[in-house]
Order: C-alpha cells, then sequence, then structure tokens
C-alpha cells in the first residue's frame, strides 16, 4: 500500500450516502442542506453526529433552535439533491425551485419533506467544536491506500 498524506486520509471514507438536513421552522425561516457527515454513534441513547460547515445556514437554524430533521432520500432524486448543495437557503428558496414542499414533522419545529423514503427527528444532544466543522471526533492520522479508487478519492480527483 502507498502513503496517503494525513491531511486528506479522512477522504478514503468517501464516497458517503447523503441525506437532507433540515432546520428552522416551517412556518417562518428554514432550509435544507444534503450532507455526508452523518452518522449514528449511539444506540442508547440513539444519537448520530453530524458536521456541518460554518457557512451552513441550515447550521445556523440547527444550532438557534436545537431541532433538526434527516431525511432518506432515493437515487432518481440526486438533481436536486446536488442543486440543494449548490446554493444556500441564505440566498435561495431552494426547496420551491425543485419543487418540493416542506411538511410538519411529528415532534419539532424543523421541516421535514413530503416526498421522503424515511426522516429522523432530532434534538440537539451535545455540540463539539473541532477546527472548522462541528461536532467531529477522531482526528485523522496517515493513512494507506491499495486500490486505485481508493487512491484517487484521497487525492480528490
Ligand atoms: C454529496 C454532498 C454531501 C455534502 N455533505 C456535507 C456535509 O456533510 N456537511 C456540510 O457542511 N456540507 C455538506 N455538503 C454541502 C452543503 O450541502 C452545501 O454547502 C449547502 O449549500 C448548504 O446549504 P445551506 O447554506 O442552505 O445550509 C454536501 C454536498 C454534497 C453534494
Amino acid at each position: 500500500m502507498r502513503e496517503v498524506d494525513p491531511e486528506v486520509s479522512w477522504r478514503m471514507l468517501h464516497p458517503r450516502p447523503v441525506v437532507l438536513v433540515g432546520a428552522g421552522d416551517i412556518d417562518g425561516e428554514y432550509s435544507f442542506a444534503p450532507a455526508s457527515w452523518v452518522t449514528p454513534v449511539s444506540d442508547g441513547p440513539p444519537v448520530v453526529a453530524i458536521a456541518l460547515s460554518e457557512e451552513s445556514c441550515t447550521r445556523g437554524l440547527l444550532l438557534e433552535r436545537g431541532e433538526f430533521t434527516l431525511r432518506v432520500l432515493s437515487v432518481d432524486q440526486v438533481d436536486e439533491i446536488l442543486y440543494l448543495s449548490s446554493v444556500s437557503g441564505r440566498d435561495v428558496d431552494k426547496l420551491s425551485v425543485v419543487g418540493w414542499r416542506a411538511a410538519r414533522a411529528r415532534e419539532v419545529s424543523a421541516p421535514a419533506l413530503d416526498n421522503a423514503l424515511g426522516v429522523v427527528e432530532c434534538r440537539v444532544h451535545q455540540t463539539v467544536q473541532v477546527g472548522r466543522d462541528d461536532p467531529r471526533t477522531g482526528r485523522c492520522g496517515r493513512g494507506r491506500g491499495g486500490g486505485g479508487d481508493v487512491q484517487r478519492q484521497a487525492r480528490g480527483t
């Protein structure tokens, strides 16, 4: 196996599934961000970790209200997912652009989506500031990668 730079070794953990994070208030300001840095970290209590960049409008609303939803989408929604990731809810009513409608969640004020395969309703349990994103755990060290695909992932090409 060849050596991989510690700064980019985390890229070998990609590609990853993507879910749509919703935050805000369905009767007011809300936004949705496709995110792949989302993972279950405990089943007792059930906790997921999610890392959103500081620039994300969804992140701001999530921290402000302490609630969010995670929507599981299907592969035939990839064009919409890419669009939703290319603009910020701060600038555009992006859900309307793709023709989707926000729906009321059952237990949180954050918006759900009426055409999702599944939805998880969440309340913030803990926030951890690590570098530019939160939360992040497990500092990456030097990696090694064998196959060409893995090497390409690490290089980001
Ligand atoms: C496949 C995919 C995965 C992404 N994963 C993340 C992520 O885990 N965290 C993050 O902050 N942004 C992620 N993004 C980028 C956000 O979706 C993008 O910045 C979005 O415009 C944020 O919207 P907002 O400002 O309305 O919150 C991802 C984009 C794509 C295409």
